[in-house]
């Protein structure tokens, strides 16, 4: 367990971070950086109007990913987290290459979650060994299956990991609509599928930030032998580490909002009714 840590210590006033997703799923991901770094404001910004994501191509989802960051921009967030897997496998590469200008940093969720599965530590850039899991399930969207981001990323990391992948279509749009029991009737049949390829996994990425709000489901359909890992905890772990060496991507804004592209009204009631306690969405 790392010791927990003051950020920017050297800054009087602690500044915003923004938090971007489709819609709802990367509420999970602002949930636990919350937890963890208590006195950050944070800023979310979910595309609840043109979710999901993960049924579209990649040049929509890096147009509509760079719109929602330069809306956060606004409230004065330097630093963005894309709690949102498609738009990470999909747009985040793209952005970095070239679109964001140098004052500012957009950080994806794949690399801490890949991190902790061949066990390193935040940043360990050292050449790809051998790790304890050698056969990996992936649940992610169908885009970001397609886009084989996650494969990449483990191969520069890993040697001779096994990794089969499902596309889980459908569990974002259930999860979108509030409806739990469709969400579970279809990741009990998503794992079927991909336990009929692969029936014996170590270890299951929920690489969607959709799906831990659906975790429940995935472990009883995998069965208690399955480790599963879902991304918040340690996105929430590497952004606390990141802004311990890099204060200055803490951005001028000052207050925590949570802002929708779709209906404020509908999207509080749908995060209220996941999240299991009140939350408030106000117009993007
Ligand atoms: N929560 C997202 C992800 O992590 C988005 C899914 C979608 O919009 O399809 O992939």
């Amino acid at each position: 367990m790392r010791p927990k840590r003051r950020i920017a210590a050297d800054k009087d006033d602690i500044m915003a971070v923004g938090v971007f997703d489709s819609g709802l799923g990367g509420l999970t991901v602002h949930q636990a950086i919350a937890a963890r770094l208590p006195d950050l404001p944070l800023v979310y910004l979910g595309d609840n109007k043109h979710t999901p994501y993960g049924v579209r191509d990649a040049e929509d989802i890096f147009n509509l990913t760079c719109a929602g960051v330069e809306r956060l921009w606004q409230e004065g967030c330097d630093l963005v987290i894309l709690a949102c897997n498609t738009a990470s496998a999909a747009a985040l590469k793209r952005m970095q290459e070239t679109w964001l200008p140098a004052d500012k940093r957009v950080l994806g969720v794949f690399v801490p979650m890949i991190e902790a599965l061949t066990e390193r530590r935040w940043g360990d850039n050292s050449p790809p060994r051998e790790v304890a899991v050698k056969h990996v399930a992936l649940f992610a969207t169908p885009a970001t299956v397609a886009s084989r981001a996650f494969q990449r990323e483990l191969a520069f990391r890993a040697v001779g990991v096994d990794v089969e992948a499902q596309p889980c279509g459908g569990v974002v749009d259930a999860i979108e609509m509030g409806d739990e029991i469709l969400a579970e009737a279809l990741v009990a049949s998503h794992v079927e599928a991909l336990l009929r390829r692969m029936p014996h996994p170590e270890a299951a990425v929920l690489g969607c930030t959709h799906y831990p709000l659906v975790e429940a489901a995935f472990q009883k359909a995998l069965g208690p032998n399955v480790k599963v890992f879902s991304q918040a905890g340690l996105v929430a772990e590497s952004l606390a580490d990141y802004l311990q060496r890099r204060p200055e991507f803490l951005g001028s804004g000052t207050e925590s909002k949570n802002l929708t592209t779709g209906d404020p009204v509908r999207v509080s009631s749908k995060a209220t009714q996941f999240l299991r306690r009140p939350i408030r969405f106000e117009a993007a």
